[in-house]
């Protein structure tokens, strides 16, 4: 289906980095991010929420249990390239213009929300965790892959570094050294699901190598 957008919300133009980002997203894959993706999407069903879809990657992979994706995306080229991905998807999926601080959806309309690689992006991650708790009925589920701060003292001490100087400026406002799981459970969710991983496993260590994966759930 085609993008579609919702008057009065911000877009959030990133030119260059969302060229960037779209271009090397499929070598992105290949390093095993696409294997990740699966892991993500695997334990999802019915109607899902994907919060910064970027350009679609999740989008063929959702598993037959999910019968509807909404997908929000603040940038206009890469919410252009997910209109097209949505198309090709398995699930009717529907993209939308938002930002993850004010989700252009009703309470209670989801089963499952998706946040890969944007929480790193969003300047208020508990703002973003609460718009998720919104949006889930009873017994939904938050499923996550995000950066996250190093537990090594040298490593974090260089993300932090990295965050202050150039690599926001590189990456679309990305910060390393965040806590997504810290911000998921001050917007009262029970993160009792959590890996930690190195992406890309294989390459030298950069500020935005540490991971977590894992599923957040409201209590009750
Ligand atoms: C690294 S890309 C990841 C895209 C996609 N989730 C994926 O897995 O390939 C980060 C995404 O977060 C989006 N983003 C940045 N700020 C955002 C915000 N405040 N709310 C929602 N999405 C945001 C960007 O536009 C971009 O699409």
């Amino acid at each position: 289906m085609a993008a579609e957008n919702v008057s009065g919300v911000q877009d959030r133009p990133r030119g260059l980095f969302s060229r960037f980002y779209a271009s090397m997203s499929p070598r992105l894959d290949e390093e095993g991010l696409a294997e990740l993706r699966e892991e993500l999407l695997a334990p999802l069903a019915g109607a899902v929420v994907e919060v910064g879809a970027g350009p679609g990657g999740n989008f063929a992979r959702y598993p037959s249990g999910v019968v509807s994706v909404i997908a929000v995306e603040p940038e206009p080229y890469l919410r252009g390239l997910a209109g097209a991905a949505a198309g090709d998807a398995s699930v009717p999926t529907t993209v939308h213009a938002g930002v993850a601080e004010a989700l252009p959806l009703p309470d209670s309309c989801a089963d499952g929300v998706v946040f890969c690689l944007v929480l790193c992006s969003v300047p208020d991650q508990i703002a973003a965790a609460t718009e998720a708790a919104r949006v889930l009925r009873p017994g939904g589920i938050v499923r996550f892959l995000e950066h996250t701060r190093a537990e090594m003292r040298g490593l974090r001490t260089v993300q932090r570094v990295a965050d202050a100087t150039v690599w926001p400026l590189l990456t679309g406002g990305c910060h390393t050294c965040t806590d997504p799981v810290a911000a998921l459970r001050e917007a009262g969710f029970v993160v009792d699901d959590v890996r930690r991983l190195r992406f890309p496993a294989d390459r030298f260590t950069q500020p935005s190598t540490p991971h977590v994966l894992g599923t957040a759930r409201l209590p009750g």
